[in-house]
């Protein structure tokens, strides 16, 4: 393939788990299993092709509304999944930063997740940014009340880009979602203000290295102008 235009932060919201499963009348939770293996898959090549960032909306705080016993699956395999990933992301020098608000989480998830947080910390290859109870709303307001509480009282675009949970991260330049559904869902609002968007028709246990080929391929060919 010719050389092309990676993007340096790319952004995913991992949509589509539960029609993937229904499709094969499975259970949802077996939806979000092969998702958790999905998105192994997709992080794992996006430290081969060298993307500096990658952020994935995981668990929105809108999700928190679902069954309770769908919200325990999805903890038991996201922290599950973290944690088997962690030797190799380790081992590949990825830093881990979680976005959201995990004070939300039973202590027993927050603190497996946290843990792998701080051990990879240090690391200063790929930084993977998890979006857990994230929302973009509540990540501004979080933000501005951050720049209240130090005493601001008129505050600058610069200063809420440098108090949102990502402050020390570029913005996205892609932003992909899956399932064939055209959406924000409240993710990264701030951000994204000049992302390109990329929609892939396919459910999320189905983005695969091909899938996310072309999505790299459709951006290096958009011309982002910034609004000039
Ligand atoms: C949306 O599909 C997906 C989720 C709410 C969960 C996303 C989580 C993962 C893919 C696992 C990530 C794993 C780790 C380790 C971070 P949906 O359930 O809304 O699907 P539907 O729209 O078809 O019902």
């Amino acid at each position: 393939m010719p050389e092309m235009k990676l993007p340096r932060h790319v952004a995913m919201i991992m949509d589509g788990n539960g029609r993937w499963a229904k499709k094969r009348l499975l259970p949802r939770t077996a939806g979000h299993k092969a998702g958790v293996d999905a998105f192994i898959n997709i992080a794992d090549t996006c430290i081969e092709m060298g993307i500096e960032y990658l952020t994935v909306y995981a668990f929105s705080t809108e999700n928190w509304n679902r069954a309770p016993e769908e919200v325990s699956a999805l903890m038991e395999l996201m922290s599950k999944g973290i944690s088997k990933y962690e030797p190799e992301l380790q081992k590949r020098n990825v830093k881990l930063n979680i976005l959201g608000d995990l004070s939300l989480f039973e202590d027993k998830y927050r603190n497996e997740i946290e843990g792998v947080r701080t051990r990879l910390s240090k690391n200063t290859g790929m930084t993977l940014s998890i979006c857990l109870s994230y929302g973009g709303r509540q990540e501004i307001v979080y933000a501005v009340n951050n720049l209240l509480k130090s005493g601001k009282t008129e505050i600058t675009a610069e200063d809420i880009s440098n108090s949102l949970y990502t402050a020390s991260m570029p913005d996205p330049d892609l932003v992909i979602r899956t399932s064939g559904e055209y959406r924000i869902s409240n993710f990264l609002l701030w951000q994204s203000a000049y992302s390109e968007y990329y929609f892939a028709d396919v459910f999320w246990p189905d983005f695969d290295k091909n899938e996310l080929l072309k999505a790299f391929e459709a951006y290096s060919k958009r011309e982002r102008r910034y609004g000039r």
